[in-house]
């Protein structure tokens, strides 16, 4: 498939999730066969405003590509000049955020909240589009709540202000992360528009992905929580829609090896204390399903050293951790 003049090389995007989709995060994704990667989002108006910290989220290397850069706001102009300092990056895509739902974006009309006004979500793509000759792409919600769910017409509004592809997690604002995501949209919204789609919503498995293909005709699929801990599941996908077969799980050395080096990076990134911190999670998740995980999580979530890091999990390769435990309370389950 193609977005703008792009060749995209598989089927199975990364999403973008903030907090969790750094370079590190990124780069395990890619590695192990995210066709597509993107940063977390990015305030548009913190670029146009130059503000340090927001600049820094655009930071990415070749090694990343091809990357999509995802920026929020809902102001045409600031976006607009926004989209002009992400270009310089040369990104391979710049990615519209219109689904966040969090009270934060949305209060000030951005993410999900862009879906009430169909005529600022067309400028708002026109004035990323005349920014440069960046792809650029938007991802969407179905609609604000289920009274008013607008993805066709919303894609058909991105359709003609210039967007290349659309992204639909298939879920309302007001639905938050529940229920299921209902697929049908996807569907729907494929018929709608010529432009690639790209299906988001609940994909765990290979077996989801080939079915939301099957059921939706989506160009692409996108994963997001079911990658967090789990970068393998790009491989697997991949084995799976090629062949039907899913190939072996990563065994216990190889994920404790990527969570060395994921930390590895955060250090470089972050310096030790930041990097722990935020491994903190990553740890958790990566542990997700092994015996024992509840002692895992709470020796993650007390490491302050890479050191410690390393102890606890050479500690678990050899067995010397209560395999019992596994009573744990997280978002994701
Ligand atoms: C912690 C978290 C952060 C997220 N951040 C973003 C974001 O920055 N931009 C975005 O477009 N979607 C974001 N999302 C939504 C995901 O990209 C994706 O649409 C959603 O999780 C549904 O896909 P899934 O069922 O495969 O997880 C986020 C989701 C989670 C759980």
């Amino acid at each position: 498939m193609k977005i703008g003049n792009l060749n995209i090389p598989g089927r199975v995007f990364c999403a973008p999730m903030a907090g969790i989709s750094t370079r590190p995060y990124r780069i395990f994704a890619r590695r192990f066969g995210a066709a597509v990667v993107y940063t977390e989002m990015i305030s548009s108006h913190g670029l146009a405003y130059n503000d340090k910290k927001t600049k820094d989220l655009v930071n990415f290397g070749d090694d990343e590509r091809p990357i999509g850069v995802q920026l929020f706001g809902a102001d045409p102009e600031i976006m607009h000049r926004a989209a002009r300092i992400v270009s310089e990056r040369k990104p391979d895509i710049i990615d519209l955020n219109f689904g966040c739902p969090v009270k934060k974006v949305v209060r000030k009309n951005g993410g999900a909240a862009v879906l009430k006004d169909l005529g600022l979500t067309r400028e708002l793509v026109s004035a990323t589009v005349a920014a440069g000759d960046v792809p650029v792409t938007v991802k969407l919600r179905s609609g604000w709540d289920e009274t008013s769910k607008i993805f066709a017409e919303a894609g058909t509004a991105c359709e003609e202000a210039g967007a290349s592809a659309i992204t639909l997690h298939a879920r309302t604002r007001a639905g938050q992360f529940a229920g299921r995501a209902c697929w049908e949209d996807i569907k729907h919204l494929k018929e709608t528009v010529s432009i690639p789609v790209i299906g988001n919503g609940d994909i765990r498995s290979g077996e989801d992905a080939a079915r939301m293909m099957d059921m939706t005709g989506c160009d692409a699929v996108m994963i997001g929580r079911a990658a967090m801990g789990n970068p393998w599941i790009f491989r697997e996908v991949n084995a799976y829609l090629g062949t039907g077969v899913n190939p072996p799980p990563p065994s216990l050395d190889d994920k404790i090896a990527v969570m060395m080096e994921h930390a590895r990076m955060l250090l470089d990134a972050f310096g030790e204390t930041r990097a722990m911190f935020k491994m903190r999670h990553h740890v958790a998740w990566y542990a997700k399903g092994w015996p024992g995980v509840a002692n895992v999580r709470r020796r993650a979530f007390a490491m302050t050293t890479i050191a410690e890091l390393e102890t606890l999990l050479d500690d678990y390769r050899r067995g010397r951790i209560d395999l019992s435990d596994n009573h744990v309370n997280t978002v994701d389950e």
